[in-house]
């Protein structure tokens, strides 16, 4: 089954109000060549640019949040109600990052409750898993990737077409030590191994798997061109518009 590859960056919290505009208008420069249709492409700012980008972006590309409370309102303070998110043209919320499972502690009953409260307000949701150094040295990698994944089993079958499953290995994120292809293509085999196991054919050939963790320009295309990586999920190397553009060009050509 073809799968559209799909490129997303991953801003975290970087960039000025200033920063973003000029992203946006060398960016889109440089994608304006490049046939439509061909590669998904959202970006994900911190949720004060998310307007802003929305419309400067105009509809090219996709704006994505980095996170999203786990009820459509409430008292819930420092939080973005994923009703709100979908209200401003968001298309997607990056889910179960590592930044917020380990530096804010969110566990799987949390990354589940704001799962099924995006799906339920509309939005796309893109799922991170991946595991730490420690796991996979002990041989745990596809033991924490399984746990992880129980998410979806709470997710009513109607809306997993709505899912994005990201591979971020936590040892690979911001550390500049990608994982190889080989690698990649291991652990995206076993998660829809996984996705099949637990729903379907359909369901395992249909759904999107990004890798990522220091994907860049000079590693984008191996990690593409593997079977069961059809996107990827970029942090670092996404802030500098030539390297991104360039790296969506790259998935353009994957679909040839
Ligand atoms: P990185 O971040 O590309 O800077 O490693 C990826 C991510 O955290 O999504």
């Amino acid at each position: 089954m073809r799968r559209q590859p799909y490129l997303v960056a991953n801003w975290k919290m970087h960039k000025g109000m200033k920063e973003v505009e000029s992203f946006v208008a060398t960016f889109l420069q440089n994608i304006a060549d490049m046939p439509s249709g061909k590669c998904d492409v959202a970006i994900a700012p911190q949720a004060i640019h998310l307007s802003l980008l929305q419309n400067a972006l105009k509809n090219r590309v996709g704006v994505v949040a980095q996170n999203c409370g786990q009820s459509p309102s409430g008292a819930f303070t420092g939080e973005v109600s994923p009703v709100a998110l979908k209200e401003a043209g968001v298309k997607a919320v990056i889910l179960g990052h590592s930044e917020r499972r380990w530096i804010f502690h969110e566990a799987d009953t949390l990354i589940t409750a704001r799962v099924l409260a995006a799906l339920e307000a509309g939005l796309e949701v893109i799922l991170c898993v991946g595991e730490r150094l420690v796991d996979r040295k002990e041989g745990k990698t596809f033991l924490v990737l399984e746990e992880q994944l129980r998410v979806l089993e709470l997710v009513p079958g109607a809306r997993l077409p709505k899912i994005t499953v990201a591979y971020e290995p936590v040892w690979a994120i911001g550390t500049g030590e990608t994982a190889t292809p080989a690698q990649a293509q291991e652990a995206h085999a076993f998660i829809r191994q996984w996705i099949h196991d637990h729903f379907s054919e359909i369901t395992a050939q249909s759904m999107r798997l990004l890798y990522g963790g220091s994907a860049k320009l000079e590693n984008a295309a191996s990690l593409l061109a593997e079977k069961d990586v059809d996107g990827l999920l970029i942090g670092g190397a996404s802030l500098e518009p030539l390297a991104f553009a360039e790296m969506v060009r790259l998935g353009v050509r994957s679909q040839a």
